[in-house]
């Protein structure tokens, strides 16, 4: 047997058809020692397990102490048992009693986009081609909850540390704990119950708790500025009406160099990056629009990003030529 192997298609057939004992998961844990833990969050605490067929896996437990453990525990699990997605995180599995709450889960060894972004010092720098690809996928997932899914799953509450990275770098969107399903038309926008992130957030769901495909597609408008640009949008930076937005707005479409990252524009094919700025920014502009209405569907940011990502691959290629000639 392999041990350490992470979760093949295989594997997750076997896997789901059990449901994994809380001393299963005892096991795995070391009893939820600090030294597995991999991350806490405002619903519980993430660890880090080996199951006893040798899979490594992530487990989420729910602070049961927390009102809405249930809810969270429900919604994460009717969500992400149904919708299946390689850019989606998997669910594998869950535990469940009167006191204790898990959701065993694909492990992503490779931290978050957040982590990337702004937490790899000495490593090397992101590429334009890199980013590009991350946010096409993040945009293929959400295109699939929003528009090929059966039901309408609003995420409500994507940002930077909520997209994961598998041992290949593919992006994965996680963490559905207040994800929504959209019953009824296309149109219809449904109250939340709970908040987003600051930041991401979407103004009518800020104010008034409005969520719908749209306010979802504004966070992606947000998370593909930090991406390109390296800032945060609660960056101490943006103070008073000086917004992550709103500072791109003003540099928009002329001196764009001036908000992008600087990483990028070090790049040894930075020249040719530079013409293919103008559309990036321009679409993450068309996705936080002020109306929900004037935001593109997530349908169309896959089209625009794959049209980018061609021409800019076209671009390199052409570059290359020329460099061996
Ligand atoms: C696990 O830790 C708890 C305290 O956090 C303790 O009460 C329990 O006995 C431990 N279980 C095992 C199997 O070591
Ligand atoms: C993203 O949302 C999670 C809650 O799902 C929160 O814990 C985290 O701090 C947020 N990340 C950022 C970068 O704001
Ligand atoms: C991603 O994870 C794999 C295996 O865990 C590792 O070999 C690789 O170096 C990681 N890549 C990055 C960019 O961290
Ligand atoms: C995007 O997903 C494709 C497969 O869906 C994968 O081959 C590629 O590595 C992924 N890239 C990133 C940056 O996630
Ligand atoms: C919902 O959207 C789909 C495409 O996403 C479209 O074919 C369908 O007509 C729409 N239905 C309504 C009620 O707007
Ligand atoms: C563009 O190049 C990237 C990185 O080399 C690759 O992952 C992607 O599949 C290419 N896309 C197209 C449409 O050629």
């Amino acid at each position: 047997k392999r041990l350490g192997m992470s979760a093949s298609p295989g594997m997750v057939d076997m896997l789901t058809h059990h449901l994994v004992s809380y001393h299963e998961l005892v096991r795995a844990t070391d009893n939820f020692s600090e030294s597995n833990l991999l991350g806490s969050g405002s619903f519980g605490k993430v660890f880090k397990g080996r199951l006893s067929n040798g899979l490594i896996v992530a487990i989420k437990v729910l602070d049961m102490k927390l009102e809405q453990a249930m809810r969270i525990f429900d919604t994460e699990c009717g969500v992400l048992r149904m919708a299946r997605h390689r850019n989606l995180m998997r669910i594998l599995n869950t535990c469940s009693n009167l006191e204790f709450r898990a959701l065993v889960l694909q492990y992503m060894p490779n931290g978050s986009l957040e982590m990337l972004l702004h937490n790899s010092q000495g490593t090397t720098p992101l590429g334009f081609s890199e980013r590009l690809g991350i946010m096409l996928n993040v945009s293929l997932a959400m295109e699939y909850l929003h528009h090929e899914h059966y039901e309408v799953v609003l995420h409500c509450d994507l940002n930077s540390s909520n997209v994961l990275f598998d041992e290949d770098m593919t992006a994965h969107v996680a963490d559905f704990g207040i994800a929504k399903l959209l019953l009824g038309d296309n149109s219809s926008t449904i109250t939340a119950s709970m908040p987003g992130t600051v930041g991401y957030m979407a103004p009518e769901y800020g104010a008034q708790g409005k969520a719908s495909r749209k306010s979802d597609v504004f966070s992606f408008g947000i998370m593909l500025f930090e991406v390109f640009t390296g800032k945060r949008p609660i960056d101490a930076f943006f103070v008073g009406d000086i917004s992550l937005r709103q500072w791109v707005v003003e540099a928009f479409p002329a001196e764009l160099v001036r908000v992008v990252d600087d990483q990028l524009l070090q790049g040894s094919f930075s020249c040719s990056m530079e013409g293919f700025l103008v559309p990036i920014f321009e679409l993450g502009l068309a996705c936080t629009s002020d109306s929900p209405d004037q935001r593109m569907t997530m349908s169309d940011v896959v089209v625009k990003l794959k049209k980018i990502q061609v021409a800019y691959n076209k671009s390199i290629a052409a570059a290359r030529n020329e460099a061996s000639h």
